[in-house]
């Protein structure tokens, strides 16, 4: 039996309170979807500012009854303390996710970025320090690695962060790490590498690469690759996602407690191998769509070259062991875009 699959029996049997924040985005709604199949009491926050309602209508489809009436759904924001305070109360562990992603967005409105992903991370830090929670763990992103060159990344090395969003994620790492140390507190960061699967928004000027190209490849649309294709990011299925927040949850390990973990799959995947693994998927279902060629244009601001993560941090601390390669979790999306688009 795995480390995840005794964890899994051993929160079955003895039911938590969790909250969640950012439940009504891609991977708060992953997150809340596992907790709740686990039996789990699961209070919800999200200001809908990147997440949306339909998210829990899928959850809704794929849980039973009793399981749904154990969620509560507070719509509110991370930028008001108060909210923060009342959502941490009588809960026993915090995942933190909400945020505004995308590095892009950041370097357009670096302001909105720092309310939402470093004042409403302290708020959500006092809150549940105050309420006494027992960990922390928040979504932490491999952004932090920056203009570091070594590959593959290993948490105890960083460079410099490469925009402002970047900046905000690796200031919650000092911030958690300070609270750990000031108040005994425990947290755990969960550094994200590129995380995919269902329920992750393919539309708007800030979506991430992976579900854009499911959509304008199932619509026959036109697809852009930034620079020469030869970028490359360890990307990392959802599920494995998932895991890794329930073992930081819940570890008994001493060692694993306040520290920062990769959480990826160790591959490293260009993205014009991306392009062809997604088209091929794609055209396996829908023989009949129109084939798309991409267009490639000028490399992004703020975006490293290459991403690949040594996982064996987590592996060793915290038990953490993904079940999808890029290829199986690539064969999961491919159903779940084609039987959600248009
Ligand atoms: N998806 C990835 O590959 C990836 C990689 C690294 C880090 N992360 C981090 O993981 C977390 C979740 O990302 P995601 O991909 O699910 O993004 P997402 O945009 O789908 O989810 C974020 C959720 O947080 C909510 N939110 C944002 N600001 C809020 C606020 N002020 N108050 C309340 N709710 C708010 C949004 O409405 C949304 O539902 C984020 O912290 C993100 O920075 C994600």
């Amino acid at each position: 039996m795995t480390e995840y699959e005794k964890i899994q029996n051993q929160i079955k049997q003895t039911p938590g309170r969790w909250l969640v924040t950012g439940v009504a985005g891609f991977i708060g709604s992953n997150l809340l979807e596992t907790l709740l199949k686990l039996d789990q009491h699961v209070v919800g926050l999200d200001n809908f500012s990147t997440g949306f309602k339909h998210n829990f209508d899928q959850v809704q489809q794929l849980v039973r009854e009793e399981q749904l009436q154990r969620f509560t759904f507070v719509e509110g924001d991370i930028r008001n303390p108060a909210t923060c305070q009342d959502v941490c109360g009588q809960v026993d562990y915090v995942l933190h996710q909400a945020a505004l992603g995308s590095v892009p967005r950041s370097i357009d409105d670096p302001l909105l970025t720092n309310e939402n992903n470093l004042t409403g991370f302290l708020n959500m830090l006092v809150a549940a320090r105050d309420a006494r929670v027992r960990r922390f763990v928040y979504a932490a992103s491999s952004s932090t690695y920056g203009d570091h060159p070594e590959l593959p990344k290993v948490e105890e090395r960083i460079g410099r962060p490469l925009s402002p969003y970047a900046v905000t994620k690796y200031v919650n790492e000092l911030y958690a790490d300070v609270f750990a140390r000031t108040y005994g507190f425990q947290t755990i960061g969960l550094r994200y590498f590129n995380i995919f699967g269902r329920r992750q928004d393919p539309n708007g000027a800030y979506a991430a690469v992976m579900p854009k190209w499911f959509s304008a490849l199932i619509r026959g649309e036109a697809l852009f690759i930034n620079g020469d294709g030869e970028t490359s990011r360890d990307f990392c299925y959802i599920d494995n996602c998932v895991q890794a927040n329930l073992l930081a949850a819940t570890t008994a390990n001493p060692d694993a407690l306040n520290q920062v973990y990769n959480v990826a799959h160790g591959e490293r995947t260009t993205l014009n191998e991306l392009f062809e693994l997604i088209r091929q998927r794609v055209r396996a279902i829908l023989p009949a769509t129109k084939e798309v060629l991409p267009t490639y244009r000028d490399f992004r601001p703020g975006d490293v070259r290459h991403s690949q993560a040594d996982i064996s941090k987590a592996r060793k601390l915290l038990g953490y062991e993904p079940k999808f390669s890029v290829k199986d979790g690539l064969d999961q999306a491919a159903e779940w875009y084609v039987r959600n688009s248009g």
